[in-house]
């Protein structure tokens, strides 16, 4: 199917750490690393790791750099604003050099948003949306514990504010960390359902930074946060991608199989590095309300919705989910068919680990899809990373068939486009 519209020219953004370090044991890294942005340092910790041995090895060895190390292990899930706003002012006296944030996605998120907090007078809310931080703020060294939300390498902090009705975030290359140390022996002990919700998470990354819109650029004008698909990031997720699949199984069966764990850390590090500059699109636009309406892990429900977003999308992102195809070694005899496969081991990929096959099983109830379609429109940096016009009718179409687990239901695409697909 052609869409009639004319491609804008392929452009290339990236914007990453400065320094990004992988291995084994390059978590014994974070001290050095720390030292050398200052001699005072708040170390964000998440709380699994207190008392461990890995918190002890970063506090002696900082002593033994002569950095002076104060440590914060409030990581409240969702992170409320007033909680964080708290902690921000319960910091600000100790005026840090550096942030240390050490753990799942929600730490580095709280890691990142104390370092903006710290750097400036304001509230948190100034700052929502897209490029509102006007300066740059501490640096922050990132170590993810699962694999994962690509915290540690985006620019892009999410929390959940009560008068809101959506989680908010707020995305600056600003927010990027300095420094990225991705040890994947620190997933290690990380339960089969955080594996599987952030390996899920990981995944949709990748898939939708190589299915997001090509949009054209301004290059006089300051660049959008999520510019879209492009020629730098669609590499690292398709390699993040090829990762991911057939190591996201293995990983949630046996926590301990550390090729596994070393292929989710190498291949969620990418994918956030290709998210990071990319953006994401409808899976996220629509989780948003899901999580917030029930409760549900993030990584969870983008999982859950990205085979029927891409199902729906299907028509206008053929030759990228073909790609998909060839690296998944599922091609078939046409472009179309290749496609389908693609998504096809997707969505088996999450039936595997366990992930629900329907919006009904968390929660969502028929009365709940119009408020979803709504508030998922009003995500506009994600819907607008579509390759089909976000209509409302192509997200009612989307939702409805996961609230029933139906992938062979029509999608109707709207006013723009009449076309129907049966997948
Ligand atoms: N900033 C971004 O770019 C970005 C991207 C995607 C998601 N997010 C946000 O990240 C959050 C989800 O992060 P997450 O999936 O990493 O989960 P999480 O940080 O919320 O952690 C989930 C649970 O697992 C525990 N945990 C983490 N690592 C562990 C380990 N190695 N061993 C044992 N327990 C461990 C945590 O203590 C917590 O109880 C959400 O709030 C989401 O909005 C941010
Ligand atoms: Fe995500």
């Amino acid at each position: 199917m052609t869409t009639g519209i004319t491609q804008p020219t392929a452009i290339g953004v990236l914007r990453l750490p400065e320094r990004i370090l992988f291995g084994d044991g390059s978590f014994a890294s974070v001290s050095v690393e720390a030292s050398r942005l200052g001699r005072n340092v708040l170390l964000v910790c998440d709380p699994f790791l207190l008392n461990s041995p890995e918190l002890d090895a970063i506090l002696r060895d900082l002593a033994a750099l002569s950095v002076k190390v104060t440590v914060e292990s409030g990581v409240i899930p969702e992170l409320p604003l007033e909680h964080v706003q708290k902690l921000i002012d319960s910091h600000r006296h100790s005026v840090p050099d550096a942030v240390v944030a050490v753990g799942g996605g929600s730490a580095i998120d709280l890691g990142k948003l104390i370092a903006l907090g710290l750097s400036h007078n304001g509230a948190l809310n100034d700052w929502y949306g897209e490029n509102a931080i006007p300066f740059p703020v501490l640096p922050v060294v990132a170590v993810p514990t699962t694999a994962g939300t690509g915290s540690e390498v985006t620019g892009v902090a999410v929390l959940t504010d009560p008068g809101r009705d959506l989680k908010v975030g707020i995305s600056s290359p600003y927010l990027i960390p300095r420094v990225a140390i991705v040890d994947p022996l620190l997933a290690v002990g990380a339960p089969a359902s955080v594996t599987a919700a952030s390996g899920a998470d990981a995944l949709v990354h990748a898939v939708e930074a190589h299915t997001a819109a090509v949009r054209s650029s301004d290059w006089s004008a300051q660049l959008p946060v999520f510019v879209g698909q492009n020629l730098l990031s669609s590499p690292l997720a398709i390699e993040a991608i090829r990762l991911i699949v057939p190591n996201l199984p293995r990983a949630v069966r046996d926590g301990n199989d550390l090729d596994a764990r070393r292929a989710m850390a190498r291949g969620s590090l990418l994918a956030g590095m290709a998210f990071g500059s990319a953006g994401t699109h409808l899976s996220h636009a629509i989780q948003y309300p899901v999580g917030a309406l029930t409760h549900t892990p993030h990584g969870l429900g983008t999982g859950l919705l990205l085979p029927f977003v891409l199902d729906a999308v299907l028509p206008t992102c053929i030759p990228q989910l073909e790609q998909i195809a060839e690296v998944l070694d599922v091609r078939e005899s046409t472009a179309e068919a290749s496609a389908r496969a693609a998504i096809d081991t997707i969505a088996r990929v999450f039936s595997e680990i366990g992930l629900p096959a329907d919006l009904r099983s968390i929660g969502v109830d028929d009365k709940d899809v119009s408020r979803i379609v709504e508030l998922s429109l009003t995500v506009k940096r994600l819907v607008s990373n579509s390759t089909h016009p976000p209509t409302s009718e192509l997200i009612e179409g989307i939702v409805r068939a996961a609230l029933d687990g139906d992938r062979a239901r029509p999608v109707s695409y709207g006013t723009t486009d009449q076309n129907r697909i049966h997948a």
